[in-house]
């Protein structure tokens, strides 16, 4: 059975829901295997140009399913296909948007991390609480959550556990803004057909460069940002004739 659900709400933007409500939408490896799937196919198809993440009104994602056996002797985190699919999440080369209702918790709050922008309902509620089954976020959070909220926080939400509100949240960067719980995932996917409407040449490339902050000493990654600046696309051209000729650009992804 289909762990996530899947859709094209508004023009070049893909809706991936989880679903797998009875267990607060942990992330199973299959749910795991089928995201990345989804999101390998909207990688290679130019008509998806954003993709918004999203769960139920209880949990964006409990985090990885503690129910889940060992297979084999290698315990669930460490399974193959499971680090693949991390992997393409990870290396995802569109805007991927997260709308976080409910909890976001352990590997849920690390999949929020590795979205370019998170939106929460005001109910949404976010932790790391593996320190409590003697675990640790091994999927990038102790890695991921320090660079987006900074040591001692990071710190104080994997040592005690304990979670934040969605206030919170936004005030440590972790979301961009709390909204109504009912108008949540609306409201990032007008984000989404807003982000959709740009050259997705230049969105793919400012994610490229941004992600380059965490991968790249500072002035390997300012030569490398001067170099693709040389780029040139129709879009280019198109955005400086509408702006001189005082209409909307009509982005083709040329
Ligand atoms: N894995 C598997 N099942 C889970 C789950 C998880 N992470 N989280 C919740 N569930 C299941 C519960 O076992 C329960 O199933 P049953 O009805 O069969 O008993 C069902 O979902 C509903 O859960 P609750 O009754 O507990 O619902 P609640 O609304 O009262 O509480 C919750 C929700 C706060 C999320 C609570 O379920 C909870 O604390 N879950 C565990 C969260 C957690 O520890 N996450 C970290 C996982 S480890 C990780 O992510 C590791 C890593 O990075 C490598």
């Amino acid at each position: 059975m289909a762990t996530i659900a899947v859709s094209r709400p508004a023009p070049h933007v893909c809706l991936i829901r989880f679903d797998r409500p009875r267990a607060r939408n942990a992330l199973s490896r299959e749910l795991l295997v089928e995201t990345a799937a989804e999101l390998d196919r909207a990688a290679a198809d130019p008509e998806v140009r954003c993709v918004v993440l999203t769960g139920d009104d209880a949990a964006f994602s409990a985090g990885a399913d503690i129910k889940e056996m060992p297979d084999g002797g290698i315990p669930m985190w460490g399974q193959a296909d499971r680090l693949r699919a991390w992997k393409t999440i990870e290396r995802f080369p569109k805007p991927l948007l997260a709308a976080v209702d409910g909890y976001a918790l352990g590997g849920g709050c690390e999949l929020t991390t590795l979205c370019d922008i998170v939106i929460a309902g005001d109910g949404a509620r976010f932790g790391f609480p593996e320190v409590r089954i003697a675990a640790f976020p091994g999927d990038g959070g102790t890695q991921r959550l320090p660079r987006v909220v900074g040591k001692t926080r990071a710190m104080w939400m994997m040592m005690t556990g304990e979670m934040i509100d969605a206030q919170t949240a936004c005030a440590w960067g972790l979301a961009i803004a709390v909204v109504p719980a009912a108008e949540t995932v609306a409201r990032t996917l007008d984000l989404a057909g807003r982000i959709a409407a740009m050259s997705p040449i230049a969105v793919a490339m400012i994610k490229e460069e941004v992600l380059m902050t965490y991968q790249k000493p500072l002035d390997e990654s300012l030569s490398l940002e001067r170099k693709l600046l040389l780029w040139q696309t129709e879009d280019h051209d198109e955005g400086i004739a509408a702006f001189v000729e005082k209409r909307p650009p009509v982005f083709k992804g040329r």
